[in-house]
């Protein structure tokens, strides 16, 4: 019987409609419902439908609701921007940060801190994404690479955050990194953070993948990108989240 809790975090980046957040939140939370096993699902749509999301869920629901971003001051002349206060507001008690894909829109190091710890003070747990591009793989400097996005992170508490470790390479790509080096770049993450930091792995998990990755002892949970946008395939990935390890 599976006793750690395992997360699966569902990050639809710039997808979907209200229509279809609302589908996937009231079908996905009916499947979260079913399972006996410790699961922690969190789904993080587009802001501007967090309260369609919100909406679909019963009040005692299972499903989570995350941001996928947010700015790191608390609020003031940010066109187009989202605080961390304003996610809290809408029912997220979680939100990813650093993501590559922001990380490449010019996030940097202290960037992803000073979000992170915005999060913090709205109360929100903020799921901290990293991992080595391509030409850091090739060239043995994957955990040069880490090491420098885990640098800051030291001075977050203990236990207040989620790590998501997403070799660049892999995310949206149809390709995974070998369990052996998952089970690496993990170790790596906590001999850094302690022993007790969480850390999923994230980049092209999918339902055929989703059993032997989330079987690996170090990993905790998996960030999901593509591969969560369908119910199907959620509730495919939910199932196999939830066998023995
Ligand atoms: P993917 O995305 O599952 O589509 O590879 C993961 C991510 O970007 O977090």
């Amino acid at each position: 019987m599976q006793t750690t809790p395992r997360w699966l975090i569902a990050n639809w980046k710039m997808n979907g409609d209200a229509a279809a957040v609302r589908a996937w939140a009231f079908a996905v939370n009916q499947a979260l419902a079913a399972q006996a096993a410790p699961l922690r699902a969190v789904f993080c749509p587009p802001a501007i439908y967090l309260g369609d999301a919100g909406a679909a869920l019963p009040a005692n629901a299972r499903l989570m609701l995350g941001g996928q971003d947010c700015h790191r001051e608390e609020k003031g002349a940010f066109t187009g921007e989202t605080s961390a206060a304003m996610l809290a507001d809408k029912g997220c008690r979680f939100v990813i940060v650093g993501h590559s894909e922001c990380r490449r829109s010019g996030d940097c190091d202290a960037t992803v801190r000073a979000k992170a710890q915005a999060a913090l003070a709205a109360g929100l747990t903020p799921i901290i994404c990293l991992g080595e591009a391509q030409a850091d793989y090739d060239n043995a400097g994957t955990q040069a690479a880490l090491d420098r996005q885990l640098a800051g992170l030291g001075a977050l508490p203990a236990g207040g955050y989620l790590i998501a470790y997403e070799p660049l390479w892999a995310i949206g790509a149809n390709r995974t990194p070998a369990p052996t080096e998952i089970q690496a770049a993990h170790r790596h993450i906590k001999s850094v953070l302690g022993s007790s930091a969480t850390v999923l792995y994230g980049g092209s998990v999918h339902a055929g993948n989703a059993r032997e990755i989330l079987a690996l002892p170090e990993v905790a949970g998996a960030l999901i990108g593509g591969a969560s946008l369908e119910i199907a395939s959620m509730c495919a990935l939910i199932t196999g989240a939830t066998t023995t390890r």
